[in-house]
């Protein structure tokens, strides 16, 4: 069976609580469109509970879900404005890890990020990982396939199965300069040799609805994280579309009406 695409939605530090809702209904509201997309909303961790409650209930949708932007990695203490893998897992069935944004203005180390990978698969989460080169540059292949890596020491091939890895190019996260379909299947293509075949490889970087098709189209590429567009109901309905289309029309190439 072909696995469904997945598209994340990365709020990051956007919405008021109204605006919150308004997506997430919006999103479940457009699911009976989108039966053959999966799609995960990662709100800021203050509205995670309500749209729990009361849009996306956990395990109530199929194809729906919550996920965190971030949290800690320890299972309970003394971390002031912490958020614990146990308490994402109440509200939510996804974890970023390791965002860029994390590793730009919280300091975090590729030690924290591998700690929270771990603490994330103990308790049931699936993390969406994010790699990614800093700048465009000649060896990025090579650095992007260091940095997995590392980040993923210590997991076993049955736990890197559950990852979910998101290759972002720094330069493309929030810049407007996404990378290309081409560039981005090629280094997910090379990703892959590095993870079981059941590891999702998704791409993020200023991914717009004008563009999303063309990374659905590869084959390597199963998926799409996405920030800015993501606040936008219309952009967002518009490149979760795309996802769906691309299996159906998939699904109709392979069709041979039976004589
Ligand atoms: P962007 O963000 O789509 O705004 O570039 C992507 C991300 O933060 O993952």
């Amino acid at each position: 069976m072909t696995r469904l695409p997945l598209i994340v939605a990365n709020w990051k530090m956007n919405t008021s609580l109204a605006d919150a809702y308004l997506l997430a209904n919006g999103v479940r509201n457009a699911l009976h469109h989108l039966e053959h997309t999966e799609m995960v909303l990662c709100p800021p961790s203050v509205w995670l509970g309500l749209l729990a409650e009361h849009s996306v209930p956990p395990r109530q949708y199929s194809t729906l879900k919550l996920g965190a932007q971030n949290m800690h990695a320890a299972p309970a203490g003394s971390y002031t404005g912490e958020i614990s893998p146990a308490m994402v897992r109440e509200v939510a069935e996804y974890v970023i890890v390791g965002h860029s944004e994390r590793v730009r203005y919280g300091r975090e180390t590729v030690e924290q990020s591998n700690a929270k990978l771990h603490a994330a698969l103990a308790h049931g989460l699936t993390p969406i990982l994010c790699v990614g080169e800093p700048r465009k540059s000649k060896d990025s292949v090579r650095q992007v396939v260091q940095h997995l890596g590392h980040l993923v020491k210590g997991l076993s091939n049955a736990e890197l199965r559950e990852v979910v890895v998101a290759y972002e190019p720094v330069w493309a996260i929030g810049t407007g300069d996404p990378a290309t379909p081409e560039y981005a299947q090629e280094v997910a293509w090379v990703l892959k040799q590095h993870l079981p075949a059941e590891t999702r490889l998704l791409y993020g970087g200023s991914v717009e609805p004008g563009i999303a098709a063309g990374f659905l189209a590869s084959p390597q590429i199963d998926g799409l994280l996405v920030g800015g567009a993501s606040v936008n109901l219309k952009k967002f309905l518009t490149i979760c579309q795309h996802a769906d289309d691309t299996v159906v029309s998939a699904r109709t190439a392979t069709y041979r009406h039976p004589r």
